[in-house]
């Protein structure tokens, strides 16, 4: 016959070890052996204890119960406890304690303009704070509006096939952005003062300083007593704005059949190298220019006795090279997201 004390002594060796088992239990499986080990229904080690009970005189039962229930109820209290320990957490709270707080905070998602808008988007707010208006025309032109208009007769070698990129029925893809000029001048009278960028088209080749489509930015103010110095002060005011202020300009001479005298604007400007120095760039040629032509404006009905104008063109993809110091035109067609989103983001 079982005696009840030493029931008890047992029950009270099985706790202790099954704390200590607990306490040992590094991960939730091996929590899971413990429990069933000691705690297990059908064979359980405090079950098979309890199975002794039956051969206990029957007022000695209720007390060694008791103390069984006891000993279930601390075992159980003790797994759970074990379970939510910080160690034994998933994997979730694992990497939290794991966590390098040295590491920079994850960027937000961030959007990019592409460079080239930017640039169009800075030069056209240069020129509205000079008191431009940004206008537009189409990309699909007629022959007056491209070159007669512009005072460029038809046997002139840009209206020839080898550069232009004609349509059917006398249209074509517009080779430079001067016939915004004839729609602005055509339908307001002076003073007129308008940036107009917009995409041009020529048969060209495909390398790092050309392309056949590209961004062009027409600049035009006409008005009575407009001057070369007017435009000359004008496109220095914009090049120090946009590339700093020690960046210098110069014209040289050159022709257009639609501007009279033209020529040829060259920057150069002040470049920090790596090493912190100051270095002149070379002359860097970012448009052409001149005075309007007074054939152009007797094309739209304008007196050339009571107004005169300037005007420039110049390639926004160019000057977006120049800004970022990109060597290859191309990077601005192929669509790079890294390459986009290092020169677009807004904040660079
Ligand atoms: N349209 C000329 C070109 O595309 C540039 C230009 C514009 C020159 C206006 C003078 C005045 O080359």
């Amino acid at each position: 016959m079982t005696d009840s004390s030493s029931l008890v002594h047992d029950l009270l060796r099985l706790e202790a070890e099954a704390l200590a088992a607990i306490a040992a239990a590094g991960a939730p499986a091996a929590l899971e052996v413990v429990r069933v080990e000691y705690l297990g229904r059908q064979d359980g080690k405090v079950s098979r204890l309890l199975r002794h009970l039956g051969s206990l005189p029957v007022e000695a039962r209720p007390a060694v119960g008791a103390e069984a229930n006891r000993v279930k109820g601390v075992l159980q209290e003790a797994l759970e406890q074990r379970a939510s320990a910080p160690e034994l957490m998933g994997p979730e709270v694992d990497s939290m304690s794991a966590a390098d707080l040295t590491l920079p905070a994850r960027q937000p998602w961030t959007g990019a303009r592409h460079p080239v808008t930017r640039v169009v988007d800075e030069v056209c707010e240069i020129f509205r704070a000079l008191g431009f208006t940004r206008v537009r025309g189409p990309e699909v032109e007629t022959e007056w509006y491209n070159f007669v208009a512009l005072n460029t007769p038809l046997d002139h070698p840009a209206a020839d096939e080898q550069d232009t990129l004609y349509l059917d029925e006398g249209m074509l893809l517009r080779s430079h952005t001067s016939p915004v000029q004839i729609r602005t001048m055509e339908g307001h009278d002076p003073p007129i003062r308008v940036v107009a960028p917009g995409w041009v088209y020529r048969r060209d080749s495909y390398d790092p300083t050309h392309t056949p489509a590209f961004l062009q930015l027409e600049g035009l103010a006409v008005d009575e007593g407009i001057t070369f110095v007017d435009l000359k002060a004008t496109l220095a005011e914009f090049a120090r704005r946009f590339f700093g202020e020690d960046t210098q300009i110069r014209f040289r001479p050159s022709f257009f059949p639609f501007t009279e005298p033209s020529a040829e604007v060259d920057v150069k400007r002040i470049v920090i190298r790596p090493d912190g120095a100051r270095v002149e760039t070379d002359w860097l040629e970012v448009m052409g220019a001149g005075m309007v032509d007074p054939a152009v404006l007797e094309n739209v009905g304008y007196d050339p006795e009571r107004y005169t104008g300037w005007a420039f063109g110049m390639g926004t993809g160019r000057l977006a090279l120049l800004r970022h110091q990109v060597p290859d035109l191309r990077l601005f067609f192929e669509s790079d997201m890294r390459f986009l989103s290092q020169l677009g983001g807004d904040s660079a």
